[in-house]
């Protein structure tokens, strides 16, 4: 049997993409104040910003958005949407979003009072940010293997139990609910076992506390728990899903990623408790409650998204991408995060370009040395994006300098990352050449998006 894991889809519509010369690039990486979010898309070669929103839809999802109800109220697509997400997580209360966090801001406006705190394996920037925003703190306490790049534990998005229960032993009182991020985004796009999962459950639940996951990759999630956990390998990956949401008490959703949409989102809830408040900050916000900032056609696009992410061939060629280009890089001397994840591949930059000191974001800095290599646009995962000035003017710094090369859905073949390990072995033999960078403006939240950088 062909050992080759295929692209399981054949391509109906193309969309060209443009080769530029590099002292284009570096005119454009210049003008755009060497911050790859201020790049117009139409100078990138192959854009791995990230994979929310990005992927390609089926003929069968574009053939449900025809079949779009836009009535404003209680349209025919909410019900198709609703039925979707009730059968996946089993929760009876769905309320739709424009994308994932701005279910994050509901719930967390309607479930969280300022001081308290909530702890996740790693929250991801938005939801750090959302919480930051009403005065909550998160905590992230993933288990240590998730934080040394080179262990190759098979489920790195662990949540460090023993530190959960200290939390809650000190501090429980102002503990609202616990998060767990599938995949765990910040710690390299890596899996929660299902044991793990289990066993939080039953220490939130020892101390009257709701668990709250936040579902981006749920899908990715479960294919490694299939392909990884001990007695998981006969279930379904839909049945592997199902429990998994069978474990919380609700959920946090960006349909951008495993939803296969190119917008939405959604908070799905076990009980009644914030549910009438959620409602009411969303008919505020984002619309009323059958469409929460969507169309109709987006409802039916998810719809159809949930029951096709569950695919086990595309999940299986999915996982094998990251995988696919990792082992590349592993082989060429590289360092990444190993394993490799679900919809990234993450290199390690303070290897890469162990020239830089941190104050002159080595991770930053490889976004740019791969964008003026090949075109290719990444996304730093390290200090800009997590680290702060501080109002005395001293900054903090993030433990990891990570650059996350992020794989849209059904987008790319495999050509395209042959191209990509092609790209990143000649900046690896022209690291000793890469610039420094230091920050000249940033905002308060978010900084990384809108930042304006220098060369160090
Ligand atoms: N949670 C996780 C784990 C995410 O990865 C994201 C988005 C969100 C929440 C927020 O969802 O974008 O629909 O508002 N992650 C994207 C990324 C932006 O590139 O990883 P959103």
């Amino acid at each position: 049997m062909p050992r080759t894991i295929i692209e399981p889809f054949r391509i109906k519509s193309v969309e060209p993409i443009r080769v530029t010369s590099r002292a284009e690039r570096l005119r454009l990486l210049e003008a755009a104040r060497l911050n790859v979010f201020r790049l117009d898309a139409e100078d990138v070669l192959l854009d791995f910003l990230t994979d929310s929103g990005t992927g390609a839809m089926s003929a069968r999802q574009w053939a449900a958005m025809m079949q779009g109800d836009e009535s404003y109220a209680g349209a025919r697509s909410f019900h198709r949407f609703e039925a979707a997400v009730r059968d996946l997580t089993g929760y009876p209360h769905v309320i739709p979003t424009h994308q994932g966090r701005a279910a994050e801001r509901i719930l967390f406006s309607v479930a969280t009072r300022p001081g308290d705190v909530v702890p996740s394996n790693t929250h991801f920037d938005t939801t750090r940010a959302n919480l930051e925003y009403d005065g909550v703190e998160p905590v992230d306490l993933v288990i240590p293997e998730g934080l040394a790049p080179r262990n190759r534990h098979p489920f790195k998005g662990n949540i460090d139990l023993g530190r959960v229960e200290r939390l809650l032993a000190d501090r429980g009182d102002k503990v609202p609910f616990g998060m767990i991020t599938l995949t765990n985004n910040s710690g390299g796009g890596q899996p929660v076992s299902l044991e793990n999962l289990r066993a939080y459950r039953e220490l939130l639940r020892r101390h009257g506390k709701p668990l709250v996951i936040d579902a981006c990759r749920f899908a990715e999630n479960a294919m490694f728990v299939k392909l990884r956990e001990p007695g998981q390998g006969n279930r379904t990956v839909k049945e592997i899903a199902q429990e998994t949401f069978s474990l919380a008490d609700g959920c946090t959703m960006s349909a951008k990623k495993d939803g296969l949409a190119n917008i939405g989102g959604f908070i799905a809830l076990r009980d009644a408790r914030w549910v009438e408040a959620a409602r009411n900050l969303l008919i505020l916000t984002e619309g009323f409650p059958t469409y929460g900032g969507l169309a109709g056609r987006d409802l039916e696009a998810i719809a159809v998204g949930l029951e096709e992410v569950l695919d086990e061939d595309y999940l299986r060629y999915r996982l094998r991408t990251a995988e696919y280009l990792g082992e590349k890089l592993l082989a060429a001397g590289v360092a990444i995060v190993e394993p490799t994840g679900g919809h990234a591949v993450y290199l390690d930059a303070r290897d890469f370009l162990p020239h830089l000191p941190r104050e002159q974001y080595p991770a930053w800095a490889l976004v740019n040395a791969l964008y003026l290599e090949g075109g290719i646009r990444g996304v730093e995962i390290g200090s800009v994006m997590f680290g702060k000035r501080l109002d005395d003017g001293t900054e903090t710094f993030h433990a990891l300098e990570l650059v996350r090369l992020a794989f849209p859905r059904r987008v790319y073949t495999q050509s395209h990352f042959d191209y990509a390990a092609e790209v990143i072995l000649e900046a690896k033999a022209k690291a000793a050449e890469v610039r420094g960078v230091r920050l000249v403006k940033q905002s308060r939240h978010l900084r990384h998006f809108t930042a304006e950088l220098e060369w160090a």
